[in-house]
Order: structure tokens, then sequence, then C-alpha cells
């Protein structure tokens, strides 16, 4: 199959589990935009010459999104996690670059071919009848998708109390050529505990939100970046699976959030905005992970889609 053969099909099979909901994006439908500031810290330079880690401060649009390719989500149904969060930066010379991460630290599998085999099977188990078959088959033999499946996925207090993963691996260089590969890590500065099952199914469709629009009612919220670097053995072309913590982290810097963008402008805001994990700029490249490049050209192609009446 051509690769852009293989891309239409990842979108189809998203709109075959979650359906078509013209104008939103095919999954992450429920979103909301946030704009605020991203202020470098002193390492970020030594890791990357890239112009936004360089200690003046770059505005940021932020969105935080719930999994599901169903705009109307509740934030407390499990098919609400994992959560997004996407930041654009907005750089001096007009050119921006963007990072996209998720709340789960791995993702089901490190290809697009094998995430096709397994949206495939979610879509046959949720087709009507069902075939439960076909998911099966892959999940025996993809023990990380079956992690991914299986492992509890707690509904969050607040977006902004939660860590987010980048996954897919980056090199970092520097003004001295110097190269370090990395993934990113977005985390609060002090973690909140997350719900139970109980209190999720109770609250609100939109508490996430609500949380997020009182939160900023009562001063700017924070975020810290990090990359995670790369440790001998660790994984790089396989973003399903972790990396140990207990390696070098760079604190890049701190995300200040300042304002919702206004109720008027959110829908067409989002519906313009193409968040890309592809979308880098001088001092920050793919690596050998094949997903970052096929990430890209599948965010294009399903802005595209999004986009047609
Ligand atoms: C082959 C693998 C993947 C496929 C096919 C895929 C597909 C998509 C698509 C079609 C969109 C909507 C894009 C748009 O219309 O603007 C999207 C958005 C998103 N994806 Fe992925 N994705 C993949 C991997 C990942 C990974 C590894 C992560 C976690 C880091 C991730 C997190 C997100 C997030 C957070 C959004 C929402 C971005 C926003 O707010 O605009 N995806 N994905």
């Amino acid at each position: 199959m051509s690769k852009d053969r293989l891309y239409d099909a990842l979108l189809d099979a998203l709109t075959a589990t979650f359906g078509h909901h013209p104008g939103f994006r095919a999954t992450h439908a429920k979103g909301m935009l946030l704009s605020g500031t991203f202020m470098a810290s002193p390492p970020a330079p030594v890791l990357s010459r890239a112009a936004h880690l360089q200690g003046q401060p770059v505005p940021v649009l932020l969105r935080f999104s719930n999994f599901s390719g169903v705009p109307a989500t509740e934030d407390g149904d499990p098919m609400a996690s994992p959560h997004g969060l996407a930041i654009r930066f907005a750089l001096p010379d007009g050119e921006s670059t963007d990072i996209v991460t998720h709340s789960f630290d791995g993702f089901p599998v490190a290809t697009p071919e094998d995430f096709l085999s397994f949206l495939q099977g979610i879509a046959a188990n949720v087709a009507t009848p069902p075939d439960p078959l076909p998911l099966q088959t892959f999940l025996a033999s993809h023990p990380r998708a079956e992690h991914f499946l299986q492992t509890p996925k707690p509904a969050p207090s607040s977006y902004a109390g939660i860590e987010y993963f980048g996954i897919n691996a980056l090199v970092f260089t520097n003004r001295q050529g110097e190269a370090h590969i990395g993934r990113y890590r977005i985390e609060p500065l002090r973690a909140e505990p997350a719900l139970s099952e109980q209190q999720a199914v109770a609250m609100p469709a939109d508490y996430l939100q609500d949380e997020i629009s009182a939160r900023l009612g009562r001063g700017a919220v924070k975020l810290r970046l990090v990359v995670q670097l790369a440790a001998p053995g660790d994984a790089i072309e396989d973003g399903s699976i972790p990396w140990s913590r207990s390696h070098d982290e760079v604190e890049l810097g701190i995300l200040t959030l300042d304002a919702l963008v206004p109720a008027g402008e959110q829908q067409s805001a989002q519906q313009r905005l193409d968040f890309n994990p592809g979308r880098l700029i001088d001092g920050i490249a793919p690596s050998d992970d094949p997903m970052i490049l096929a990430r890209e050209r599948i965010y294009q192609r399903a802005l595209l889609r999004r986009q047609q009446p």
C-alpha cells in the first residue's frame, strides 16, 4: 500500500470508529483554546538553538482536548482519555512551531501500518453486528496495544493537573552542533489527584472546560515543558515503549496560560488551526521514529478533509 493510501485508510478507520462530524477533528474532536506565553529556562539553549528556546518570551496558543472523535463526548467519559494538549509557538519571524502531546506515556503501536490494523480491529468491534476477532488477533501479537487498552486512564480533576507526553522522539541540536535525542513531557508544577470512576460519571459534561475557565478567573496557570533525554538502550524508534524516568531531563521552560480564546471565536479558531507534530524549526528535527513524519502528513490530510463542506 502506498503511504498516501495508508494515511487515507487511517483517516477512514477513525471516521468508521467515531462517525463523520463535519468541521471537527477526526480524533480529539472536543477541545478548548487558550492563549498564553512561553518563557525558556536557562538550560534550553544549551540543548537546542530553536528560536523559541533562546530566552525571549514567546506567545503561545494551547488546545486541551478529549481523545474521542465524537465532539459531544463528555469530559468524564472513558473515551475522553487520553486527553490532549497541543501548543503553537508564534516565533518572532512570523513562523511557528508546534508540540502535540497526550496524557498517556506511550502509544498503542510503533508504526502507522500497525495503527491501521489496530483501528480497523476497533472499528470492526464497534460495527453492527460487532466482529471482535480482528482486534483480538491484533492484540494477541501486540502486547503494547493490549497494555494501552488495559491500563486505567482515570479522568483528571483538571486539564492543567496532569502530565502530557510527546511520545515520538525528536533530535535537539544546539549552536555547537551537538545533538541529543529526547521526548517532550509537559507537567503541572504540582500534580493533582485524578477522579474515581464514580466521581467521573457524576461530573457535568463539560467539567474540565468549566474548571479551566474558573481557574483562569483566579489567575494565570503554569505548566512546565521538559525534554526527557534518551538513555542508552531506550527505544528511539518505538513510541509505544515508555522511557525510564530516572535518566536526565532538561527543563525547556514554563508555559503561562493567561486567557481563554473568546467564546465567540472558540470554534472557528479551533477549526482553522492545524497543530502538527511535524511543524518543526531549525534546532529540532525528527528522529528515526517513523511516526513524526507520518503524523505530519496524516494531520495535513485530516485538515483538508475537515475543511471540506
Ligand atoms: C499514526 C498515528 C496517529 C494518527 C493516525 C493520528 C491521527 C490524528 C488525527 C487525524 C488528528 C486530527 C488532526 C487535525 O484534524 O488537525 C489527530 C490529532 C491529535 N493527535 Fe493524533 N494521530 C496519531 C498519533 C498520535 C500520537 C502518538 C499522539 C500523542 C502524542 C497523538 C495525539 C493527538 C492530539 C493531542 C491531537 C489533537 C491536536 C489538536 O488539538 O489539534 N496522536 N491525530
